[in-house]
């Protein structure tokens, strides 16, 4: 059984064999992009997912998932050349820390109007359906990885579209209730 609580940040790289503990599925989003997902964070996004198309006409859909450390060195040079330094430290993990390593951590956008945008500005202008989402997402195991207030400790800028999958509903409820970001909780464990 992989480890679910795994921290991964600025400080806490991934170890060594990591991926040897993981099964990842091959999956496609709505508009037939692909991706690679652990089993059992795909399983509850996919719970997720109809809860809120049954009970608030919202239809999440996938933009990354995991990323091995050579595509997110990719990742971080595009962003860098297109985005500069200071945009790339806030948004993008250094590559080896990054969630999207262990296939737990989920990129999640909206389908309108027929299309999933991948733009990091048209997800900052659904704030209000990202509400709906972070309010139902601890019930399916999943916290939001990086909050608006807690920048100076995760060091990466709110993402309202990065789940991250722990695989424990309450702990996942405590940690959203109390207001803090995973670094605390482990400070505190
Ligand atoms: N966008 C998050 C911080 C990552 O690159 O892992
Ligand atoms: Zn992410």
């Amino acid at each position: 059984m992989p480890d679910y609580l795994i921290l991964l940040n600025h400080t806490h790289r991934l170890p060594e064999g990591f991926e040897d503990t993981i099964t990842l599925l091959k999956v496609e989003n709505a508009v037939g992009e692909a991706y690679q997902v652990e089993e059992k964070a795909y399983k509850a996004f996919l719970a997720l997912r109809e809860d809120l198309m049954e009970n608030d006409g919202l239809q999440i859909e996938l933009l990354s998932v995991y990323r091995d450390v050579a595509r997110q060195e990719r990742t971080w040079a595009r962003t860098m050349e297109t985005k500069g330094e200071e945009y790339t430290r806030k948004y993008v993990a250094i590559p080896g820390c990054s969630e999207h390593h262990t296939g737990f951590a989920l990129d999640v956008g909206f389908m309108l109007d027929g299309k999933v945008s991948h733009i990091n500005a048209d997800l900052f202008s659904y704030e209000d359906m990202y509400q709906v989402v972070h309010k139902k997402m601890p019930k399916y195991g999943f916290i939001l990885r990086y909050p608006a207030v807690k920048e100076p400790i995760t060091k990466i800028s709110y993402e309202p579209w990065h789940f991250r999958y722990i695989d424990d509903p309450a702990l996942a409820q405590e940690i959203t209730d109390k207001g803090i970001c995973f670094e605390e909780y482990w400070a505190n464990k």
